[in-house]
């Protein structure tokens, strides 16, 4: 049996990755009923931006499974906002700490609950949280995205360093997906050129045709994280599946 907990399943990659694991039991945490025909075994909702609540469903959440030896658990921290899309010059507090909790506060949680829940139990248990090659590259008006997704490398690195002498083995890795077209791109489209210079680039993926099918890369997130070498990879990248 293979089990599928993945975040932030309304759309995008996350509605994707709903199709892609659609033969699993998938338990999908939003803040909004998800819309798909797609039998969800568990679905929770709680607004990640309301940590206290996140953190006291945690243990809810992992503890909705009752997995065997020899299953698979998976746990996909996909869900992610872009904005404020904002110079550093002009961003506040809130937009930083909104963001932070959503990018990664929330995976932080994810990965701690998914830890306490599985560690003793002798099952395949692998961890993938989507990362961007803005934790990379620096981008203006992305100060708050870009040091996210930097973070969750980092968070990954942290749980792989803490993990790496469990046994059985808990193995986490992050996923830059590549520029894929869903409503995260819709917002960098739609943001104020003021603070956003490279919005003309963003427009012309779209226009071009260049985003990539968020089935696509569902599609290779999954062999990704189905592979059996998983996790040999610290963060991996779609550059290299393509
Ligand atoms: N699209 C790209 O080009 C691109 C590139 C690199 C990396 N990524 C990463 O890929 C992942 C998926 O992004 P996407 O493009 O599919 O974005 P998307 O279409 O905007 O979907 C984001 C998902 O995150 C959820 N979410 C946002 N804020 C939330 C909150 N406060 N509480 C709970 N859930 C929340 C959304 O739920 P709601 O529907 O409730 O808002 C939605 O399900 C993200 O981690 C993103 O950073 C995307």
């Amino acid at each position: 049996m293979r089990y599928v907990f993945i975040t932030g399943t309304t759309g995008g990659l996350g509605a994707s990755l709903l199709g892609a694991f659609r033969d699993d039991r998938i338990i999908s945490i939003t803040r909004r009923k998800v819309q798909t025909d797609i039998g969800l075994y568990r679905e929770f909702h709680v607004d990640f931006l309301d940590e206290g609540t996140l953190e006291e469903e945690i243990m809810d959440i992992f503890g909705s499974i009752d997995p065997d030896a020899g299953d698979e658990i998976f746990l996909i921290n996909n869900a992610g906002a872009v904005g404020p899309v904002k110079s550093v010059e002009n961003m506040d507090a809130k937009g930083y700490l909104d963001n932070y909790k959503v990018n990664v506060l929330a995976p932080a949680l994810f990965i701690k609950g998914f830890i306490r829940a599985f560690k003793p139990l002798d099952a395949q248990k692998k961890i993938l949280t989507v990362s961007s090659g803005a934790a990379l590259s620096p981008m203006e008006g992305w100060a708050a995205y870009c040091t996210s997704k930097a973070a969750v490398n980092m968070l990954s690195g942290v749980t792989r360093a803490e993990t790496a002498d469990f046994n059985p083995p808990v193995l986490s890795s992050t996923f830059r997906p590549g520029v894929i077209d869903t409503g995260m791109q819709k917002t960098i489209r739609e943001s104020d050129p003021k603070e956003f210079p490279n919005i003309d680039k963003f427009k012309n993926y779209k226009s071009e045709d260049r985003l990539l099918d968020p089935d696509f890369v569902a599609s290779i997130l999954k062999e990704i994280i189905a592979s059996d070498d998983f996790a040999e990879v610290a963060n991996y990248d779609i550059a290299d599946y393509m």
